[in-house]
């Protein structure tokens, strides 16, 4: 059988990682995979993960998405610049999947992450007018939509910390209410949060299937979270709703 060729980026850790380890050790061999990283000093990990069983299934190559390190520019244009640079290979081929990992950041407003839920709202805008134009080329775009997943994506210094300098000239109400929100952000990933293991499935669902959706949830604890957001369009029950759940310690509302 032809090997179907994946193009997967960020593969030095979290879910790129373990989404490349899962198709280059496929046991049929059904993938040629592509991993690459911008940083190919960390390719280490990944050749231990895949323990030697890689032949012919993986190529590691360096790609940046983007030369600009900001979140903004990563997430948006490095991913919007990565899907152009594949489609004329795939509209001349006559098929090809792109799948996008989305986030609950992209779907819903949440406090402390202006900059990284802007981010992946306009991926959602961006991969729904590609969706539209790429089905008349037989090309699929998919999200698959991850609540927290246990990565070293909160480890990641661009975002913000209690130590950093944006925060420490706040005022101390907002840094009161920042604290609260770690708390409850803790809580979540503690509660919540899911294994790359988990999401490489939700990819495998959407690369196998032979009409696959647009969007993929990996975690249906969040999805009550949508229906306030869906039940009142003027979006103010879901405002009050997230500012409780987020800023309500131990159910009691915030004295100020
Ligand atoms: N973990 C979560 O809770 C969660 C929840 C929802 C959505 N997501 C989404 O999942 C995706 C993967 O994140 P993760 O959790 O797997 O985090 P991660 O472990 O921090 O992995 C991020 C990967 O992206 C790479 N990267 C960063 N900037 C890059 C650039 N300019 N060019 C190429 N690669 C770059 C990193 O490479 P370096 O090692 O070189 O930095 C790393 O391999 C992200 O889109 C994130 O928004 C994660």
């Amino acid at each position: 059988m032809e090997q179907t060729v994946v193009l997967i980026t960020g593969c030095s850790s979290g879910i790129g990682l373990s989404l490349a380890v899962r198709l280059a050790s496929d046991p049929a061999k059904m993938y040629k995979v592509y991993a690459t990283m911008r940083n190919l000093a960390k390719k280490e990990r990944l050749l231990d993960c895949v323990k030697g069983l890689h032949k012919d299934t993986l190529d590691i190559l360096q790609l940046d998405i983007t030369d600009q390190g900001q979140i903004l520019e990563v997430n948006l244009l490095g991913t919007i610049s990565t899907i152009q640079a594949f489609l004329p290979g795939m509209k001349a081929q006559g098929h090809g999947r792109i799948l996008v990992t989305g986030s609950i950041g992209g779907l819903k407003g949440l406090p402390f992450n202006e900059v990284y839920c802007a981010s992946k709202f306009a991926v959602e805008g961006a991969c729904e007018s590609l969706a539209i134009l790429l089905q008349h080329f037989n090309i699929h775009v998919s999200l698959i939509e991850c609540g927290p997943v246990n990565t070293d994506f909160l480890d990641n210094p661009q975002r913000a910390e209690p130590g950093d300098c944006s925060l420490q000239q706040v005022d101390a109400h907002t840094r009161s209410l920042y604290d609260t929100y770690l708390q409850h952000c803790g809580m979540v990933f503690q509660n919540a949060a899911q294994d790359t293991e988990d999401i490489v499935k939700v990819f495998l669902d959407a690369i196998q299937s032979s009409n696959p959706a647009f969007r993929y949830y990996t975690n249906n604890a969040l999805l009550p979270l949508s229906s306030p957001k869906i039940s009142a369009l003027d979006g103010s029950q879901y405002i009050r709703t997230m500012s409780k759940i987020i800023f309500s310690t131990n159910g009691k509302e915030e004295q100020k």
